[in-house]
């Protein structure tokens, strides 16, 4: 049971089409929100509404169904990379995941695996880098193509060749979307609409990259190195 509350005085607005990004130190509440968001956790107190309709008022399916979700760790099943793709949603042609894993800069790794598209993933993707996770994992919200994305540190933990790939498609996924994401590196954040810095569950700062920077608080002394995540 929770006594004490992970997130307070925690008051935001996303309006269709806005990146909003959350930024703190290890334990500040960014996922804690996402959760909520995704309604993985009940809110205690407070209200969640999209398009006006209170989160548990919308059923967990069709909420899960708006909302597409790339994490640090990418679960991929025993399977072909297809299915994998196609995992979110089973109805998905050939062409559509295909079109998925270009979009995500996927379509050239997998077509130098072994059967392509056909080839199977052992031992959950075991045998992928964890690059060739995360763009499996965009090609998959894509081919959900979901008008909600939740991205929580998506591009940590991957070699820097790989990241300039997962974060172009990663930006195309983001394209024309809500998206809630929460980076480590400002180079992802700086052109959301809004930024929220958090530190323990609470907002500390909010603004754009600009807006943030003149301030010269929290944020401006992560961004000039002054002070580092984690
Ligand atoms: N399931 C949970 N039950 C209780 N406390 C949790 C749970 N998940 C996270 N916390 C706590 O909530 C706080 C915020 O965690 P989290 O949202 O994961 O932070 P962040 O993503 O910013 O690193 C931390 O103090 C963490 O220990
Ligand atoms: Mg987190």
């Amino acid at each position: 049971m929770p006594d004490k509350p992970v997130l307070q005085d925690i008051s935001l607005y996303a309006q269709p089409g806005q990146k909003i990004a959350f930024v703190g130190a290890t334990g500040a509440g960014k996922t804690t929100i996402t959760n909520l968001i995704n309604r993985f956790y009940e809110i205690d107190r407070g209200q969640i509404c999209y398009d006006g309709i209170e989160i548990g008022q919308i059923k967990k399916a069709d909420l899960r169904r708006s909302l597409g979700i790339v994490l640090q760790d990418v679960n991929l099943f025993t399977g072909t990379v297809m299915e994998n793709l196609r995992y979110g949603n089973p109805d998905a042609s050939d062409e559509v995941c295909i079109q998925a894993a270009k979009l995500a800069n996927a379509h050239n790794f997998i077509m130098m695996l072994p059967d392509g598209y056909q080839t199977v993933l052992q031992g959950d993707g075991g045998g992928l880098s964890q690059g060739q996770r995360q763009l499996i994992s965009i090609a998959r919200a894509a081919v959900t193509d979901p008008p909600v994305m939740i991205l929580d540190e998506a591009t940590s933990s991957i070699d820097t060749r790989t990241e300039a790939l997962v974060q172009s498609g990663m930006d195309r996924l983001m394209e024309g979307r809500t998206v809630f994401v929460i980076a480590h590196r400002l180079s992802t954040i700086m052109n959301s609409d809004v930024i929220m810095v958090l530190d323990h569950g609470r907002i500390i700062e909010r603004g754009t990259h600009e807006s943030l920077l003149e301030k010269k608080g929290v944020y401006y002394h992560l961004y000039t190195g002054a002070f580092e995540l984690e």
